[in-house]
């Protein structure tokens, strides 16, 4: 079987002796990891044993067969942050941008509340009602009382009643935590409801039902993966450090964190990894960017993740990141066996336009700009990592998601933060509900 690459030897400018410095600190929290993977959803690290739950696939798998039963046309995913980001991350990787194109059932994600953006969505949810197709509604909050999600949940079940009004029940199904208030009223309005551990976190979550559920609704392989996410996680606690890719991703930014690199920036040489990389971004911002230790002391830490795509951000942002302060460590990801091999007719003429690239497929020119921007990196001495998934298939994007979210558990402590809460999340939360009380 092909594996997940990692290279950090050369690119990462850092010692031997600095590096064993860091991963000294790890052994004691892989163990509590180890220690974690036999004790259910019972620990802060409940998230890394969702892919070994067989009732979980069982319950979602159920669900899906009975709401596809209702030959449904439309998917309508509504919510944000670490309720939808993983699912988009998952989808796009799989089925690239235009993941709606040629499948039976078509799927729209409601975040923000962006009235234009809902009210396009509406409008499909109304137009495929009133022909006499049917859409399920997934609402997800982990809390249950996000202000976006209620409000734009509101609004498309209003759409739904209307053409509905006997049954809308049945075409939806609400995930969220037990008694939340959305599920008190999923139970009296009898949705369907699915419902995640209360000790994962919405950003960790994507192997739970908030993205399995639309997942294997839009017939992606939830199988395959979650095995891939077993793999990433037997990876990823194994106590031999120099194969454990998380632990050593998480030793060199938390190094080069110290050493005043403050931003993290994951550079993804791949179109349909975008999101994937939108998904990273929260996960590292909430996880690790706090306003004390975990003793309780002030502290203010934090990397800002950015993400940048290859090549086009070599024509935006490479002039700064080259040229500009040395505060940035990079994590560069690209995919090893794409599905396509577009090859270049050999044009002679065009040889005095961009030599030597007559003849060649367009994945020998990417990735001769992959290798020219390391080598840029390199020779400017900005510090970088490489990873290399194999493919883009339900297997390896599991593993990768787990390896992540473990290496950003690693990180956390290494920062000496909690890396499962997210209070300052909470207070914009409560501040707007007071506005809109007084409103
Ligand atoms: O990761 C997190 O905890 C947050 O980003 C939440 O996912 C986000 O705020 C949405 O919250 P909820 O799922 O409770 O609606």
């Amino acid at each position: 079987m092909k594996s997940i690459t990692f290279d950090y030897k050369n690119t990462c400018q850092i010692n031997g002796s600095e590096l064993d410095k860091v991963q000294k600190e790890l052994p004691k929290e892989i163990e509590r990891m180890n220690a974690a993977r036999t004790s259910g959803y019972d620990s802060d690290y409940a998230s890394i044993n969702l892919p070994f739950d067989e009732e979980l696939l069982k319950a979602v798998c159920a669900r899906v067969k009975e709401k596809k039963s209702l030959s449904p046309t439309t998917l309508v995913v509504i919510g944000i942050g670490g309720s939808n980001l993983g699912t988009i991350a998952v989808l796009e990787a799989l089925r690239g941008k235009f993941y709606n194109s040629d499948q039976e059932v078509k799927v729209y994600f409601v975040g923000t509340t962006d009235t234009d953006h809902v009210n396009d969505i509406a409008q499909i949810t109304e137009r495929e009602l009133a022909t006499g197709n049917n859409i399920i509604l997934n609402v997800i909050s982990k809390s249950g009382g996000t202000t976006e999600t209620i409000a734009n949940f509101e609004v498309l079940l209003e759409i739904l009643k209307n053409h509905r009004p006997y049954n809308y029940h049945q075409f939806v199904v609400a995930t969220t935590d037990e008694n939340s208030a959305l599920w008190d009223i999923a139970r009296k309005e009898e949705f369907a409801v699915l419902t995640i551990p209360a000790r994962v976190g919405g950003r960790y979550s994507v192997f739970s039902a908030v993205g399995l559920f639309p997942l294997c609704f839009l017939d992606i392989d939830i199988k395959k993966l979650v095995e891939g996410a077993r793999s990433g996680c037997a990876l990823s606690t194994q106590k031999n450090f120099t194969t454990n890719y998380a632990a050593i991703s998480a030793a060199l930014i938390a190094h080069h964190y110290r050493m005043g690199m403050i931003i993290h920036d994951t550079f993804l040489f791949s179109v349909a990894l975008e999101s994937l990389g939108a998904w990273y971004r929260q996960l590292s911002a909430e996880s690790v960017g706090k306003a004390q230790t975990r003793e309780g002391n002030k502290i203010n830490v934090g990397l800002l993740p950015t993400i940048s795509m290859g090549s086009t951000d070599l024509h935006s942002v490479a002039q700064l990141y080259l040229a500009g302060p040395n505060n940035r460590f990079t994590t560069f990801i690209s995919v090893a066996h794409n599905a396509s091999d577009l090859v270049l007719p050999t044009y002679s003429e065009f040889e005095s336009v961009v030599p030597a690239i007559q003849g060649k497929s367009l994945q020998i020119i990417m990735n001769a700009i992959l290798q020219g921007t390391e080598k840029a990196y390199a020779h400017d001495k900005r510090p970088f990592v490489v990873w290399e998934i194999s493919e883009k298939s339900a297997y390896y994007i599991g593993q990768f998601m787990q390896i992540k979210m473990i290496e950003m558990m690693y990180l956390g402590f290494l920062l000496n933060v909690n890396p499962f809460d997210q209070p300052e999340v909470e207070k914009y939360k409560r501040e707007t509900r007071e506005i809109l009380r007084l409103s």
